[in-house]
């Protein structure tokens, strides 16, 4: 029954830098649609995680599966191609381009081949670069970015530039949606209106989330389950009210700085 296979699943994975374990024994199992969050204090390996499921970084250990498909030591890109999205903890934006070229250009990933062009008899860069302007002023119009769509990226306020790079990620149309700290730096309406965006991308898209965010009050309204890392160990696992019940979670995280 292919629904028992996860969408994503990591084993025993790890990662050492020169010897400091940044992520040892980490397992999750994520389902399709899901939506998983990921927290731990500053260290704890979060990011780590994300560059190591995407590519960007090769394991010292273990293994990533993609609906039970190896995909461990695969490069960014073809990570990319087979169904996975991020955006960075960091902004990581074409600022002199406009905010639909930054879509249409992540859109064009979607679209290698010229075979609608050759069936449609026209010119199959015109046809990819018009289906994929059509994916990316749809994400623009659902993430609040329709009249800023002929801006230069670098020109919008942070707020929206967070946004353009979740629609940027979507815009490959992925199976799933990984999101490293994107509430960070944005007010209370933001981070409210951030959270009924994702919801809204899963129930439209279908896509499953995993998102690594500080602010509890998105994780514990947005997420269906969470994981807790520190210094690069799961140390729960649950629904967001049986993680904050958890006393070692408490410890090791919630009643620390980082819950401010
Ligand atoms: N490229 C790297 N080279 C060396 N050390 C790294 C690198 N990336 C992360 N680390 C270290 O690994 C640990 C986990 O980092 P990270 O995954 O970024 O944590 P988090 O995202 O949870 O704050 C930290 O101690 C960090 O300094
Ligand atoms: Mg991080």
């Amino acid at each position: 029954m292919t629904h028992a296979v996860p969408l994503l699943e990591t084993r025993e994975l790890a990662k050492s830098f020169r010897g400091l374990k940044a992520l040892s024994g980490h397992a999750v199992q994520v389902r399709e649609r899901e939506i998983v969050g990921i927290i731990g204090p500053n260290g704890s390996g979060k990011s780590t995680l994300f560059n190591l499921v995407t590519g960007f970084l090769k394991p010292t250990s273990g293994a990533v599966y993609l609906r039970g498909q190896a995909i461990t030591n695969l490069p960014p890109a073809q990570v990319s191609r087979l169904g996975i999205a991020r955006t960075f903890q960091g902004t990581r934006l074409f600022g002199q381009l406009s905010v639909l070229d930054n879509v249409t250009a992540a859109a064009q990933l979607r679209y290698p081949s010229s075979l609608p062009g050759v069936l449609l008899g026209l010119p199959a860069a015109h046809v990819a670069r018009q289906l994929a302007e059509n994916t990316a002023r749809e994400l623009l119009a659902l993430t609040g970015l329709e009249a800023r769509a002929n801006l230069r990226a670098a020109s919008l306020p942070y707020g929206d530039g967070r946004r353009l790079e979740i629609a940027r990620a979507m815009a490959t149309r992925p199976a799933l949606l990984m999101l490293d700290e994107p509430a960070a730096g944005l007010n209370l309406g933001e981070t409210r209106a951030l959270a009924a965006l994702i919801a809204s991308l899963r129930d439209r898209y279908g896509v499953a989330v995993i998102v690594i965010e500080h602010d509890m009050d998105l994780v514990m309204n947005l997420c269906e389950r969470v994981q807790v890392l520190a210094q690069g160990q799961v140390i729960g696992e649950g629904t967001p009210a049986e993680v904050q019940a958890s006393v070692r979670v408490r410890e090791a995280y919630l009643g620390s700085d980082d819950a401010a």
